[in-house]
């Protein structure tokens, strides 16, 4: 047997209806909105290891750090013989995890879950040729939508990094904590990634940078309703926009239309018009603070047991155990 499968969890299509419905909603909204797992086609994933790197981005370099210092804590604490991690992306911090929980000896399998196919198939072809005996099990899943996980042996750790729980919406992120739970055995944990609140110039950079990188996979989400669903819209004619919502304590990515303007979408024999200056909310992306995880996972049915955090107090890595 290879040690690297890919399930496709979705029925064939399935993504193409989501999408339209999606679109549909959003675009018709006010005010209008579209849903940030379809930022993600190849180029988007290509765009987002791209944002990592950048000087402004701080997230990915905080949590590594923590990965560093802690990744045998994890490790001990769980020994766990599945990861499974949501929303992995190129899986590249989680080598940190992998390799500590293989120097425990425990880790049969990695399962990475994401919408994106071209990220889980280089991800994880790197991995088997990188770690002779290692069982990489990808899922292409949508993880807010009734994910099912292969059969592995336990203890179960799942791994959720990058802060990507901040792009779900309060109630979306309770129902998916639930959810998370509901995975897990007693005694199997979760970490979890958290961006913390902080001053907000250095929020907003993270997601404005002087490279335009963030300005460009903002816009990608246009170019994939272009591509799937035949619109016309124009990524020029947009700009980004990035602001800090400090009741909410989120940043708000929206693209900001620089002319009145319609866009046709004929998958859906749907015009959409647009006011000069009209935005369309992209994303949010939440910020955190260690009461607000901890009273999240305990609402869930996961006990906080550990609460890392970088040198300066950037970021946060959480370990929650399933009660
Ligand atoms: N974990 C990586 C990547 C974070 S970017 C890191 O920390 O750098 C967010 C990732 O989640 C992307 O790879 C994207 O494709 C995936 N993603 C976004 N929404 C998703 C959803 N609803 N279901 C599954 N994967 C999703
Ligand atoms: N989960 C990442 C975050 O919230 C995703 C991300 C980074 C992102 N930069 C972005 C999403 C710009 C949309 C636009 O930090």
């Amino acid at each position: 047997m290879s040690p690297f499968h890919l399930t496709r969890t979705l029925p064939e299509g399935a993504t193409e209806a989501a999408l339209r419905q999606d679109v549909l909603r959003g675009l018709t909204a006010t005010p209008k909105t579209l849903p940030p797992k379809w930022f993600y086609d190849a180029r988007g994933s290509e765009l987002f290891d791209e944002i990592t790197e950048l000087p402004e981005y701080y997230p990915t370099r905080a949590e590594r750090e923590i990965l560093l210092a802690r990744s045998t804590d994890v490790a001990a604490a769980t020994g766990a013989r599945t990861l499974v991690e949501l929303g992995s992306g190129s899986s590249e911090k989680t080598r940190l995890l992998i390799d500590a929980l293989t120097g425990t000896g425990a880790l049969h399998t990695y399962v990475p879950v994401d919408v994106s196919e071209s990220a889980l198939t280089r991800a994880g072809h790197a991995l088997v040729a990188e770690r002779p005996g290692l069982r990489v099990h990808a899922l292409i899943a949508d993880f807010t939508a009734g994910l099912e996980l292969p059969d592995s042996p336990g203890p179960r750790l799942l791994a959720f990094l990058g802060g990507t729980i901040g792009n779900l919406l309060p109630a979306e992120r309770a129902a998916f904590l639930a959810s998370v739970r509901a995975l897990l055995a007693p005694g199997d944990a979760l970490l979890l990634g958290t961006d913390l609140v902080k001053d907000e110039r250095v929020l907003v950079r993270a997601y404005d940078d002087a490279a335009g990188v963030t300005a460009a996979f903002n816009k990608n989400v246009l170019t994939v309703v272009d591509r799937e669903l035949g619109a016309d819209f124009d990524p020029g004619a947009f700009d980004h926009v990035a602001l800090w919502d400090a009741e909410r304590e989120w940043i708000e990515m929206r693209l900001r239309s620089r002319t009145a303007q319609t866009v046709k979408v004929p998958a859906l024999d749907l015009a959409v018009d647009f006011a000069a200056g009209e935005e369309l909310r992209t994303e949010v992306s939440a910020k955190f603070r260690k009461e607000g995880v901890r009273a999240e996972l305990r609402a869930a049915g996961l006990e906080p047991v550990h609460w890392w955090t970088d040198s300066e107090g950037r970021f946060a890595l959480s370990l929650g155990v399933a009660r």
